[in-house]
């Protein structure tokens, strides 16, 4: 038998697994009390600022939950805090001996969830779960309602928490933080206003492109790639201009939930998520919108990495992702594509510079000294390896 000679180049191994039961569609939030029943009776209902009580999804979930024991934590922040919801979410879910929790709002309640989860299983500091200093071992059983279409938090093993005393903003991953179970109803969305729904488009055709520029790649990766990114441009400008509009607020919906769970990345050479390692920075200093942040940084990161040896990819995504004609000389597809990102973000009202969100030059090389220590985002092998001073480079770009 011949003998199979694997090169570097092939589609590599990969073992995935997402046990999240994704419900979608209008009206799919009456399945809730079945859903709930087997995970218990003692159920913290966690939910932000307010959004859930005016579009009137607060009152049915109550009268979903009728049979349940419901306690509460609300007025979750945007970049959900550790020292504010996270602790008081940990410190109730122990007292009230807490069965599950169901989460309702965007990604920062989500979030914010997670980490409460896991805390409530730990004798520890949670803050150690999420850096990663003690393993996750066990975390409650998590339900959640979304109602903004942006970080894929729903179907992922992920949620991000900030220490603003330190400047923390930590990515903490585990699988036991995948929700059992996520509802998605579009309709929820509609009340999402221009800025959240472009910085929540930003976020996701952000993570498509941390996973699309990445060598090896292969063609479903690709194909999926492309099929999200065209998706959530051509919508985007549908649900700003008709924010009651199903079919836009859907077809985001459904895109934005498959953007950050590992499925556009399998068999490829993987990616340490560049831009979101320089977001996360950004708002862990300022507080800024995580889909805005990544809105600036975008083709400010795109113009930095653009090479001869990573040009390839560039044009993949041009032509694939963005339709730009294959006619074209590749180094203008690839300019174009730079171009026609930077278009996208600015026709859907999406910031363009640092300054735009409050962010003046003083902390740039703090910010790009903090990001290079953290990452590996010079390892060799990646796509584009970032030292502090590409970093800084970018950032200087961007103001
Ligand atoms: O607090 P309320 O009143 O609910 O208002 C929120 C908030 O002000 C509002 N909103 C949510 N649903 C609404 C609504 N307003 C009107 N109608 C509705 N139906 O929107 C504002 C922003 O909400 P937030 O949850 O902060 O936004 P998003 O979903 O974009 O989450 C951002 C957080 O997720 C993290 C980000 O870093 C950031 O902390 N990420 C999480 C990821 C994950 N778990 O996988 C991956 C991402 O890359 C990201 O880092
Ligand atoms: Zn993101």
């Amino acid at each position: 038998m011949n003998k199979i000679r694997i090169t570097d180049k092939m589609m590599k191994n990969f073992d995935y697994h997402t046990p999240t039961r994704l419900v979608f569609g209008r009206g799919v939030v009456e399945k809730l009390p079945e859903v709930m029943k087997p995970l218990g009776k003692r159920v913290l209902l966690t939910y932000g600022g307010g959004s859930i009580r005016r579009i009137g999804l607060y009152s049915r979930v109550k009268e979903l939950m009728r049979d349940f024991e419901l306690f509460e934590l609300g007025g979750i922040e945007p970049n959900p805090k550790y020292a504010g919801s996270v602790l008081d979410g940990v410190r109730l879910c122990k007292k009230e001996r807490i069965d599950s929790i169901l989460a309702v709002g965007g990604g920062s309640v989500l979030d914010c969830s997670k980490a409460i989860a896991a805390g409530a299983k730990y004798d520890g500091e949670t803050w150690d779960l999420i850096v990663g200093r003690a393993p996750t071992k066990a975390a409650l059983p998590i339900v959640d309602i979304m109602t903004l279409a942006a970080t894929g938090s729903e179907y992922d093993c992920g949620g991000v928490i900030s220490r603003t005393e330190t400047n923390d903003k930590v990515a903490y991953v585990s699988p036991f933080l995948f929700p059992v179970c996520s509802f998605l109803d579009p309709t929820y969305t509609f009340s999402v206003n221009s800025r959240h729904t472009a910085a929540g488009v930003a976020d996701a055709v952000n993570h498509v492109m941390e996973q699309f520029f990445t060598e090896p790649s292969n063609s479903v990766s690709d194909g999926f790639c492309a099929a999200l990114v065209k998706t959530l441009m051509k919508y985007a400008p549908v649900a700003i201009a008709q924010p009651e509009n199903y079919e836009a607020r859907a077809e985001i919906m459904y895109a934005c939930t498959f953007g950050c769970n590992g499925i556009l990345g399998l068999g490829t050479g993987g990616s340490v998520w560049p831009m979101h390692a320089i977001e996360h920075a950004l708002s862990a200093y300022y507080d800024i919108s995580h889909g805005e942040g990544l809105a600036i940084i975008t083709p400010h990161w795109m113009r930095h990495v653009l090479c001869e040896r990573t040009l390839p990819r560039f044009v993949s995504f041009g032509i694939n992702a963005l339709g730009i004609s294959p006619d074209f000389p590749a180094r203008e597809i690839a300019d174009r594509a730079i171009a026609e990102m930077a278009a996208f973000f600015k026709k859907i009202g999406a910031p363009m510079s640092l300054r735009e969100v409050g962010i003046d030059g003083s902390r740039l090389g703090e910010m790009a000294r903090r990001i290079a220590a953290g990452g590996c985002l010079d390892a060799p092998g990646l796509f584009a390896p970032l030292g502090e001073r590409d970093i800084l480079a970018i950032l200087r770009a961007a103001l």
